[in-house]
């Protein structure tokens, strides 16, 4: 497949790297080949370290041996670490040595540096690209003040099976929200200029395909058809690298068997070729080495040669650049040119950064001072984890609650915890700044003595006497808000869940408290979708609230008491059962499908127990009013290169003031492969009072009616679609020729 022919077909235009310069061309005649690999090894930052991030131990050398290292010339990066003072005295190291090349500053930036933010899944539910820009920006502007000149994030990683745990950590199970998420928040992190010392070098991750994993199963492998790959693993990183990252990191994982770390088809043919990337191409952890373990590379030397010769530019921890290239390079087994290559790409971004003409940009120390955890970062982190909420079901306007004249019990062990908000990846973050639940209710209530709290359970084990103690507090109150889910770190890298439902001893909880017959609000913490059970899955109202960050008090607390409605939508289905997974909204369509009117017809697409079909699907959500749709209009036929341009009537047929988020799907009827049964292809969001009617315009742009055909190529073939648009639980159909 031509990668232009995808690009046009997707309104991409890849952007090109930095092109170089005669200094990069004077640099790379001066060194040795020793030099070369040094600038192509990226450390774990000893000199600095931070504690909260996820990868095992691997060749520790102490702050000493690190710097030596760097004066030597065998560093070209270093990774998670983090503050002015130790990123001074490592770039003045680098600037000892002999070609005195300065260093990058690398981290795991996933959802904020010092402030955290909702984690990414949770940002997606916002289904605002404008506002995750704005969080990536704002993110940027602190992680660049204490020291920071890269970020390895976004995940664009499309996910559809909820067992795995870095779901967490992307835009979740669609292809359109994720690769508009992948432009915005590359967009942000890098800001206008990638010279300005607040700028941040973005990398969508990880090359490509890694969130298939087969079971769902942390760095299992990876088989895929070549199409799939095309159509729902590949756009997102296409859409991030149009937007101008210069990064990406290659997958753990293999792809239709051979590790992506020495798949020189993915990392070269379609990464470059394709997509036409131009930047730097990055081991993940260790990655390299493991070539081994994966049964590929013989031994270390073999490992080394392998990844070079793929694609891989950078080795990340595990130094095996450092150790073979040189006697590889002698020995013929790798040619100088490619090595060649990837310092190149190495010594561009140096120069994009504008590392060359001010080494110490991003180390000052009053701008750090000046720009970590301000009040205006702080307001950003609030807003977004308010606009993440996801409100799945509200009978009988249970809420908003008052604020005064109900007697409120917070049950649950989330409800006083300051542990578990961040979530995973929570770089530089201090859960000691973070504002629980219980603290962001009661600063929200006239009487603060309105608001009873007991934990009645423990996150994974019962409390002694805690179920009693909380059905008691249930009883003496008007409603019971129930703070359940996942800890922390049940999600995220190495986290994947064989049954994502509820901890057990949490679920008891739910069910001995939904018995004393008072209302129940689930305030539902997670960082994937779960299978929802028995009294949670049957409460009144439930509000999604994944891992919100720092501010998760405040936000929910807004949208509880109804200071802030409710907007956001399921970035990823919530299933009806584990053995569902992976399921997406999309799927393709079979040959039984089942009829909406019988999803159990025997003989039809379904599970002996359960439908073909979840709970709440991608892009369920409400706010705190109705919403009617009329008058739908689409063309009946869409000329080769135009958009589908589609209108409807929305009015606010409640009694509050409410923003509506009205959606189009479509279907392909017949086409060469099998389509998704459907799938979003534009979407937008209007606010109106009660009463209020306004037309609302969604233009689908030609290019998304395009497949990966069966001969593999991307193209629009003609034929009949299905069209759907929807707001507020109301749905509305037509069809249209598409030539
Ligand atoms: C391993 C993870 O897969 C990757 O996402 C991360 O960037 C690196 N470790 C560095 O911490």
């Amino acid at each position: 497949m031509a990668g232009s022919a995808q690009a046009a077909l997707l309104g991409l235009l890849p952007v090109r790297a930095h092109a170089g310069s005669a200094r990069i061309d004077g640099l790379i005649a001066r060194m040795t080949i020793a030099e070369k690999a040094g600038q192509l090894s990226c450390f774990n930052d000893e000199i600095r370290p931070v504690g909260a991030v996820f990868n095992p131990v691997v060749d520790p050398r102490g702050a000493d041996a690190m710097l030596a290292d760097i004066t030597a010339g065998r560093v070209g990066m270093l990774f998670n670490g983090y503050g002015v003072a130790g990123a001074r005295k490592a770039q003045a190291a680098a600037l000892r040595s002999r070609l005195g090349i300065p260093l990058i500053f690398a981290a795991d930036v996933i959802h904020g540096c010092r402030t955290i933010f909702p984690i990414p899944l949770a940002e997606a539910a916002a289904f605002d690209p404008a506002l995750s820009e704005r969080a990536a920006r704002a993110v940027a502007e602190e992680a660049s003040a204490g020291g920071l000149h890269w970020t390895f994030a976004p995940v664009v990683d499309v996910a559809r099976d909820q067992r795995w745990g870095r779901v967490a950590e992307g835009a979740g199970e669609d292809v359109l929200l994720n690769r508009q998420l992948a432009a915005a928040r590359v967009r942000g992190f890098q800001g206008k200029d990638l010279r300005r010392a607040d700028s941040l070098l973005a990398t969508p991750k990880h090359f490509a395909g890694y969130s298939a994993v087969r079971g769902g199963m942390e760095y299992a492998a990876v088989d895929m058809s070549l199409a799939e790959l095309r159509e729902t693993y590949l756009p997102p990183f296409a859409a991030g690298f149009g937007a101008g990252a210069l990064a990406t990191i290659a997958s753990f994982t293999d792809f239709n068997g051979v590790p992506a770390t020495a798949n020189r088809w993915l990392l070269t043919d379609v990464l470059r070729g394709e997509l036409g990337f131009a930047g730097v191409c990055v081991s993940d952890y260790d990655a390299d080495r493991e070539l081994i373990a994966h049964g590929v590379a013989a031994d270390e030397a073999d490992a080394a040669r392998l990844a070079i010769l793929a694609g891989v530019d950078v080795s990340m921890q595990s130094g095996l650049y450092n150790k073979h290239l040189p006697a590889l390079v002698e020995s013929g087994k790798v040619p100088m040119a490619r090595v060649d290559e990837a310092v190149r790409r190495v010594l561009a971004l140096k120069e994009a950064l504008g590392l060359f003409d001010d080494p110490f940009r991003s180390l000052d120390a009053v701008a750090e001072k000046k720009r970590t955890a301000t009040p205006a970062i702080r307001a950003t982190a609030r807003e977004v984890a308010t606009r993440s909420i996801v409100l799945l079901r509200n009978a009988g306007d249970l809420l908003p609650l008052p604020v005064k004249g109900k007697k409120i019990a917070l049950i649950g062990p989330f409800g006083a915890d300051k542990a578990n908000l961040n979530g995973p990846w929570s770089f530089a973050g201090d859960a000691r700044d973070g504002i629980d639940l219980a603290t962001g209710i009661r600063a929200m209530l006239a009487d603060p003595a309105a608001l009873a709290v007991e934990a009645g359970s423990g996150i994974h084990a019962p409390l002694a006497g805690g179920i009693e103690r909380a059905v008691a507090a249930a009883k003496a109150a008007d409603v019971v808000l129930l703070a359940i889910g996942e800890a922390g770190d049940m999600s995220g890298e190495g986290n994947s869940r064989t049954e994502i439902t509820v901890p057990a001893a949490q679920q008891a909880l739910a069910e001995a408290v939904a018995a004393a017959g008072k209302p129940v609000v689930v305030l539902l913490r997670s960082g994937r979708a779960l299978a929802l059970e028995g009294a949670v899955s049957d409460a009144p109202a439930i509000l999604c609230t994944w891992f919100l960050g720092e501010q998760t008090g405040p936000a929910v607390a807004d949208v509880l008491f109804g200071v802030r409605e409710p907007t956001g939508r399921l970035p990823v289905s919530f299933p009806l059962a584990t053995g569902q997974q992976p399921w997406s909204y999309d799927r393709r369509s079979t040959g039984r499908p089942a009829a909406d009117a019988d999803p159990m017809e025997p003989g039809r697409s379904h599970w002996r127990d359960a439908p073909d079909r979840a709970l709440f699907p991608f892009g369920s959500g409400q706010g705190y009013t109705r919403f009617a749709l009329a008058e739908l209009q689409a063309p009946a036929r869409v000329a080769k290169g135009e958009a589908v341009q589609v209108r409807v009537a929305v009015t606010n047929a409640g009694l509050r003031r409410g923003e509506a988020f009205v959606r189009a799907d479509i279907h392909d009827r017949i086409a060469s492969r099998t389509r998704p049964v459907r799938q979003m292809k534009a979407y937008a969001r209007i606010a109106l009072d009660p009463g209020e009617r306004r037309v609302v315009t969604l233009a689908i742009p030609y290019a998304e009616l395009a497949l990966v055909a069966a001969d593999n190529q991307w193209r629009v073939e003609p034929g009949a679609f299905d069209l759907w648009v929807s707001a507020g639980g109301e749905e509305l159909h037509s069809q249209f020729e598409g030539v």
